[in-house]
């Protein structure tokens, strides 16, 4: 560039994130019966997303009480932060000495931050993400520097689970890699490891040294807000070190408050106040202080035991109308019928990208590209005509 040519021409073509794309490609779309199957976003029956009436019982409760709007400092709602713990770690876990956490811009606010760590504080600045995976991850990671091994995890193809490959690939990384794992509902691919199959995973972290960092972005919308905490907790139990990026989006509802949290495990309190200083520093360069009002909002629903159970039973009831809605789609065709097995808001549709494109192009039905399907944006009165519309592109068909 020479130096009185216009600032900010000259840049190259970069790839846009897929899913926000997506979003964008559908708000475009003029045809009044197109339907939105692919971001992240839990519908009800009608196809809205209400806020949950625990969060609005909390809101009210919020305005009338905050008697400031004063910063809270670089960590945030501590009380949210330690209240919230107990939820994915259990009582116990959540209070040993060793557990430091902090508040975060959202579930990408702590994987970033995670990053940040990994790459300011570890040698290899590795770490290992099964393919297929969330869009963002890869970008996350790579924007702190950190350098990506890639382990075999799920054909959509065939829905098959490769254990044995994850495995294989994991006995070959080397002490201080970061181990990137979905705590439960594996976004994209909906799978989620049984018991025995997370006793191999934390068996090879921990002997390999490996340092998890589970993404907890969809718990209580699996098998249950218990079972969905399984891995982390052995994770906890038998790793040196973990890393949970916990978000609150998706099961308080809260996607645009930007409600999450990291926290991590020291190997011994010893070293635990250092590790929350090394927290704390990309994060004051990042955004300094996080936002407050979700927080607040999950703090006081977590404060109040009338609330709690509220939000408890209203999750459960989302987490049983998802159930539902892929039992429906599993019975659909066969090919779909691995569908069954797996848990969560979303499944990978076994169908070849000209088939997601010919559901956009023909039907006004936005999936995304890899063929993942929003399954909690289904209601039952459409899912026929989801079915009519995939018919030419299931079981090996064109
Ligand atoms: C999704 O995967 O659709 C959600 O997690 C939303 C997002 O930010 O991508």
């Amino acid at each position: 560039m020479t130096a009185d040519a216009p600032l900010f021409t000259g840049l190259t073509d970069q790839a846009a994130d897929g899913l926000l794309a997506l979003m964008l490609a559908y708000r475009a779309d003029a045809r009044p019966d197109k339907l939105d199957l692919g971001i992240g976003v839990y519908r009800d029956d009608n196809g809205a997303t209400p806020v949950m009436a625990a969060v609005k019982a909390a809101e009210r409760l919020l305005v009338e009480a905050q008697p400031t709007k004063v910063y809270l400092g670089v960590d945030g709602d501590v009380d949210y932060v330690r209240r919230l713990a107990a939820i994915p770690f259990g009582a116990d876990r959540a209070a040993d000495e060793r557990l430091i956490g902090m508040q975060t811009p959202g579930g990408t606010g702590a994987l970033r931050l995670a990053a940040e760590l990994i790459a300011a504080n570890t040698a290899p600045r590795r770490v290992w993400i099964g393919a297929p995976t969330w869009a963002n991850h890869i970008p996350i990671f790579r924007a702190a520097g950190v350098e990506i091994a890639a382990h075999p995890l799920f054909d959509p193809l065939t829905q098959s689970l490769d254990l044995d490959g994850m495995v294989a690939a994991l006995e070959t990384a080397g002490a201080g890699d970061a181990l990137l794992l979905h705590g439960c509902c594996h976004n994209p691919a909906g799978i989620d490891f049984t018991p025995d199959q997370w006793e191999r995973i934390a068996d090879v972290a921990a002997r390999r040294r490996l340092i998890p960092i589970v993404d907890l972005a969809y718990q209580g919308l699996g098998r249950g807000l218990e079972a969905d905490a399984h891995g982390t907790r052995l994770l906890f139990d038998r790793c040196e070190t973990l890393l949970l990026a916990y978000s609150c989006d998706k099961n308080f509802g809260l996607y645009r408050e930007r409600t999450g949290a990291l926290w991590a495990k020291a190997p011994d309190a010893a070293s635990a106040s250092r590790l929350h200083i090394a927290m704390r520093n990309p994060a004051r360069s990042a955004w300094s202080m996080p936002p407050d009002h979700g927080a607040a909002v999950v703090r006081i629903i977590l404060e109040r035991d009338d609330l709690t159970r509220e939000w408890r039973a209203e999750l459960e009831q989302m987490r049983l109308r998802v159930l539902g809605l892929r039992e429906s789609l599993a019975a659909l065709h066969p090919a779909l019928a691995g569908l069954r097995a797996q848990t969560g808001m979303f499944a990978m549709l076994p169908i070849s990208h000209d088939a997601v494109m010919a559901l956009r192009r023909d039907h006004g039905i936005y999936i995304a590209d890899d063929g993942r399907l929003n399954v909690a944006g289904l209601t039952e009165a459409n899912i026929p005509r989801l079915g009519a519309a995939l018919a030419p592109w299931l079981g090996g068909r064109r």
